[in-house]
């Protein structure tokens, strides 16, 4: 389609056109029910059929086993914020948090709500341009998870390394580095991600929770929060995000056919060694922020020599 626009948006950002194409050929008449996706039971079969693959491929693609749940949630990842220490973090215990910026300062914020946070590692003093090393994050014993943020959005930083935790839960906020590359995702207790960035269009979270991560939980969490509804319920105890899920469905059948994550992280090393390339090649004009060893492969923060510049929108 020659209309179509290069969208560098970092969310909701680009679908691929095959995954919007199906999607169009299939609206009114969806699987032979005579109505569109949008207007079936999420207790059809049709929709079941949906829910479950698009369940199984996640785990196919993370290369996860039955130990861990999958569940679809509404609320965007920033209610993962607040539901993780609902869940697992109780008043005068201590969950640890690494603030790599924005995103991560503002789970920490939630979490301060509900018991007392240690700040296990911070690039703060530094604008946030770097990842800790392993080596300098500080992780108490007496800790009730750690948890990361493995690609910041907006400063561009990424983890080039899973920190070991031993017995702590891991948890981390992939909303914008799922499924870009493979990763031992078994290393972690939880993983969520809205999925307007790497997984389809904005309305649903994915999260990938061990599932002896589910007898932790605190007692007396709402319903809807506690994971233990939505992973006994295999995500259906309510109506789900159904349009959002078909979509996601969608591109994992999609990312499968480019051959998995392997195909991916290929396209994206490409990607990202090209601008990275640009940028090095002329430090005259463009101003890489961000450390080398922690630049992001999903979102390139780049500045031109003046703010001036970068305001200009007419070159
Ligand atoms: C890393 C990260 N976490 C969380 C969020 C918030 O996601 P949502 O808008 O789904 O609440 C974003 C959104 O840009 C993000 O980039």
């Amino acid at each position: 389609m020659s209309n179509r626009v290069f969208n560098f948006n970092p969310g909701p950002s680009t679908l691929p056109l095959d995954v919007l194409k199906r999607a169009q050929n299939e609206l009114l008449d969806f699987k032979g029910t005579g109505m569109s996706i949008l207007e079936i039971s999420h207790r059809s079969p049709e929709y079941d059929e949906v829910h479950n693959s698009a369940i199984a491929n996640a785990k196919a693609l993370m290369g996860l086993d039955d130990s861990y749940k999958i569940l679809f949630v509404g609320g965007g990842a920033s209610s993962q914020f607040a539901h993780i220490p609902i869940n697992f973090l109780k008043k005068g215990e201590t969950a640890a948090y690494v603030d790599t910026g924005t995103w991560s300062t503002k789970a920490i914020k939630e979490a301060g709500l509900f018991g007392n946070v240690h700040l296990a590692g911070s690039s703060k003093d530094d604008s946030y341009t770097f990842i800790p090393s392993a080596d300098d994050l500080n992780l108490p014993s007496n800790t009730a998870y750690l948890h990361i943020t493995t690609n910041n959005t907006i400063k561009g930083t990424q983890y080039y390394y899973i920190p070991e935790t031993g017995e702590i839960p891991l948890i981390a906020d992939m909303s914008s580095d799922i499924l870009s590359k493979q990763l031992d995702f078994s290393k972690f207790s939880m993983i969520y991600a809205g999925a307007q960035k790497n997984l389809g269009p904005s309305g649903v979270t994915m999260i990938a929770i061990r599932a002896s991560m589910l007898d932790k939980i605190n007692d007396d969490v709402p319903t809807m929060f506690d994971y233990r509804t939505h992973a006994s319920k295999n995500s259906l105890f309510n109506t789900p995000p159904v349009f959002p899920i078909y979509i996601v469905k969608l591109v994992f059948d999609w990312i499968q056919e480019q051959g998995g994550l392997a195909a991916v992280e290929e396209v994206n090393r490409k990607k990202k060694d090209t601008v990275y390339g640009l940028i090095d090649q002329y430090p005259d004009f463009f101003r890489g922020p961000v450390k080398t060893e922690s630049r992001s492969w999903m979102n390139v923060a780049l500045r031109l020599p003046s703010e001036e510049l970068e305001q200009k929108t007419d070159c």
